[in-house]
């Protein structure tokens, strides 16, 4: 970040001269006050010197605000994984530019985003949120990604430092992982935030690495992130992740969050009283704030960052285009993609996403999203009022009861589709009674701080008016006693416990359900009386009421076969189901939820023209891929998705995202799956041989490869030179890829140049991603991509020695479509220094 050196109060400017005078103004009990959170999301301002309260805001996929706010929803885009998929770091600084816009307008200083772990496992919870399994295209995107939101003066966070690459129990977990790994693989993007984008602040993660916490970890944060690097930004500890007052502040750590409370405060004033810490370090982590806030404009004109009633937004027609592009069309069996619009007359849309699409993956990314046209009334859009488009359930995946979305449950009170929630304290007087639009509720979108307090009761009501006489079942999550009232008969009581990780109550409460016989067109009164847990987890309540008529699963499916008989083109949309992909947890296995895989099965085997779209963040199985027509994989496409989808499946938009992760064949093809803790540690005994690296090395065939993604063109490669040359070990090196537009559209290639050698090491990758360009050419056109080679490509990290070593020898050097499909190759020798 740079160091202010003028006093002009102008954010994403250098705007005030932080010297000796500003931190001798400040007593050692003030400067302490401003390293812990005032609150979750806002530190604490200091009038006496002018400095007002930074607000920070959690993404990465969007600008949530301090809360959700239905009021004023955010721009919610594709999630990270698939801003990556599109490979385009211009495309990417474009939108978070936008980004930031919004950010601003929100009143949001500080965006806690990007997240720049890699998905060392596909069962990662929040691999989602991560760009990709490879460092070289986590590092580009991350970079696109800071630079354009403090392009506009919002501050980036790189998170979370390091190694926090699975979910399960991350909070306790020791990653033991060799310094070169860490420094070839998992530091590479923070060290790229660092020294290209300057980002402004780094998140210490939740985990240990090799023995010592995050927040605490002398070596990797004093020593590598601000010795080493030079960083001069804030590095701000997850919530609640800081665990010790001495060893936290003298390890480099600056900033504790949330606040108030915790480790630091008067615990720190002690230790610098008794010389545990000094003042020199205390003054350190306040200057390296008001840096912060003097580049944020904070300093000086004491305002609160103001908040616009209706705050500009990211373009929905950029962020229709950038899900198009983050697309990946994994299959096109005779070209069946595009359809043809003018063709198509029936068409069945088919699966538990197309019923409820799944837009974003679960825990602190999520926000209030924006609401865009849904993927039937896209597609009835795009193929005109000839077309029937029909919609299937085919089968169940959800993992609670989920409210109706027709508007069939009703407020008692207002008669308006939604819940009563009466909020009453642990002496039974009631402090908020209030509507609330949907039934599905958390502390931060829409239930009162109150519910917080230990003893308080929510009792939340709803009259549910059922369509068809039959059997139904009730469904009722949270944490804590859970007591479900039907027509004022006591149907169930039970008591849930807390699970291991905060925000997996979140993600997926625990449910108690109960069936119900109702008759069609008759009243039933829903009362769900809660009484939550709230020991250690302020902040986190949760509350959900459903209702759904008794699944019958084998009719589901026997309906949605019939109708993609009876249709030409059957789109059949499975993935995984709210909740099963979050933070705070990982999935155990990699299958589709439910009877998904027999669904597609069955759909494909009545009608050949099966397009199969998945909705997933990470891989999931498809052990029917061969047996489909087309697979459209379209990660958790943010507000965009119906529009996108329609602009891909009828070709006003040609799918261009290739993978940032590998899609394994089966699960023990992947070369790490689960990261459960042993012993309380992660061991990283892959080394280096991480994502399509260990696929490589182990000779395995991966359904499909890193990298891998077709348009709807095709391309030649025609040349890629120099085919031979010799360079030192400090040269960069430049290459060009001349390749050729050889379909019948318009189209968009990533071209994609891997390094191989120069010796066969085992432990070593065969080869790895070392740059990528993107061309745009017409049908019949030829086109030039040029990517420079830094030498950093070809050295190594030497633990012994302890840096970077050239590695002389002679490369290979290919560029081709993907990390399986190489077309053209150079030799490379690279010299001594
Ligand atoms: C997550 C962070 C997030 C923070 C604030 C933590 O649990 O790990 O990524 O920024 O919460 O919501």
């Amino acid at each position: 970040m740079p160091i202010p050196d003028s006093s002009v109060p102008e954010r994403g400017r250098p705007a005030h001269h932080v010297d000796g005078r500003v931190i001798a103004q400040l007593s050692l009990v003030q400067k302490v006050r401003l390293l812990t959170g005032a609150d979750g999301w806002t530190l604490h301002g200091e009038p006496t010197v002018g400095l007002r309260s930074v607000v920070m805001s959690d993404g990465p996929a969007g600008v949530r605000g301090r809360r959700f706010d239905r009021d004023n929803p955010s721009s919610s885009l594709p999630c990270p994984v698939a801003l990556a998929a599109t490979w385009d770091v211009a495309l990417v600084e474009q939108t978070t530019r936008a980004l930031g816009e919004e950010a601003r307008a929100r009143g949001v200083d500080v965006l806690l985003a990007p997240t720049v772990n890699l998905v060392r496992t596909p069962l990662s919870g929040r691999g989602f949120e991560c760009f990709s399994e490879d460092p070289l295209l986590t590092a580009r995107m991350a970079v696109a990604y800071v630079r354009g939101l403090q392009a506009v003066g919002v501050a980036a966070t790189a998170k979370h430092f390091v190694a926090n690459d699975s979910e399960t129990d991350r909070r306790n977990y020791d990653a033991r992982v060799a310094e070169s790994v860490l420094r070839e693989l998992y530091l590479a993007p923070f060290e790229a935030c660092v020294l290209e984008a300057d980002v402004a602040l780094v998140m210490a993660a939740y985990n240990s690495v090799n023995g010592a916490p995050m927040t605490a970890n002398a070596e990797l944060v004093r020593g590598l992130l601000k010795d080493e690097w030079g960083f001069k930004g804030v590095v701000v500890s997850d919530w609640s992740a800081t665990k010790t007052t001495g060893p936290s502040a003298r390890a480099g750590l600056d900033l504790v969050m949330p606040g108030p409370g915790g480790p630091w405060g008067d615990h720190l004033l002690t230790a610098v009283r008794t010389g545990l810490v000094s003042e020199a370090e205390i003054d350190d982590k306040v200057v390296r704030l008001l840096h912060l806030a003097g580049w944020l404009g904070a300093i000086g004109n004491g305002h609160l960052p103001s908040q616009e009633s209706s705050p500009s937004r990211v373009d929905p027609t950029l962020l229709r285009e950038l899900t198009a592009r983050s697309f990946v069309l994994l299959r096109n069996h005779r070209n069946l993609l595009p359809l043809t619009t003018s063709g198509v007359r029936r068409v069945a849309v088919i699966g538990p996403n197309a019923v409820a699409p799944q837009k974003q993956g679960g825990g602190s990314v999520r926000v209030f999203p924006v609401v865009r046209p849904g993927i039937i009334d896209s597609l009835r859009g795009a193929l005109g009022n000839e077309a029937k488009v029909s919609l299937y359930q085919g089968c169940l995946t959800w993992a609670t009861i989920p409210a109706p979305t027709d508007g069939s449950l009703i407020d008692p009170v207002s008669g308006e589709p939604g819940v009563r929630v009466e909020v009453r304290n642990a002496s039974g007087a009631t402090v908020s009674d209030a509507y609330l639009p949907s039934s599905a509720v958390t502390w931060w979108d829409g239930l009162p701080d109150a519910v917080n307090r230990p003893g308080t009761e929510v009792v939340m009501r709803a009259n549910y008016h059922p369509k068809t006489d039959g059997g139904y079942v009730v469904g009722a999550a949270g944490i804590g006693l859970l007591r479900v009232i039907v027509d004022g008969v006591r149907a169930t009581e039970a008591i849930t416990l807390p699970p291991r990780d905060t925000v997996e109550a979140l993600s997926r409460p625990p449910e108690v359900r109960v069936p119900v016989r109702l008759e069609a067109g008759r009243k039933v009164e829903l009362r769900f009386e809660h009484y939550p847990d709230v020991r250690g987890r302020e902040g986190f309540v949760t509350m959900r009421l459903g209702i759904a008529p008794e699944p019958d699963e084998d009719r589901l499916m026997a309906e949605a076969v019939e109708a993609a008989r009876s249709a030409e083109v059957a789109i059949v949309m499975v993935g995984l189901a709210d909740g099963t992909e979050s933070e705070g947890y990982d999935r155990e296995t990699l299958a589709l939820p439910g009877r998904q895989d027999e669904l597609v099965t069955r759909i494909a085997a009545a009608n050949p023209n099966t397009i199969v779209v998945v909705n997933s963040g990470m891989p999931v199985l498809m052990p029917w891929a061969d047996d489909v027509a087309a697979i459209l994989q379209v990660w958790y496409p943010g507000q965009a998705f119906g529009e996108a989808l329609a602009d891909v499946l009828t070709g006003a938009a040609e799918p261009g995202g290739r993978l940032p992760v590998t899609l394994p064949r089966a699960e023990a093809d992947s070369p790490v799956l689960r990261a459960h803790p042993q012993a309380g540690e992660v061991v990283y005994a892959e080394g280096l041989l991480v994502g399509y690296r260990g696929y490589d090395r182990k000779g395995s065939t991966p359904l499909y490869c890193f990298g891998h993604g077709l348009g709807y063109t095709d391309w030649t490669y025609e040349s890629l030179t120099p085919a031979t040359v010799s360079i030192s070990a400090d040269d960069a090196l430049s290459v060009a890829v001349k390749l050729r537009n050889a379909g019948e559209r318009a189209g968009r290639e990533v071209v994609q140049l891997y390094l191989e050698g120069p010796d066969d090491d085992a432990s070593r990758p065969l080869r790895s991603l070392a740059g990528f360009a993107l061309v745009h050419a017409e049908p019949g056109q030829t086109v030039e991509a040029r990517v420079t080679v830094p030498p950093r490509t070809f050295a190594r990290f030497d633990a012994q020695l302890g840096e970077w070593t050239a590695h002389p020898g002679t490369y290979r050097l290919h560029a081709g479509r993907s990390s399986r499909d190489l077309k053209l190759a150079a030799e490379i020798t690279v010299g001594r220094r």
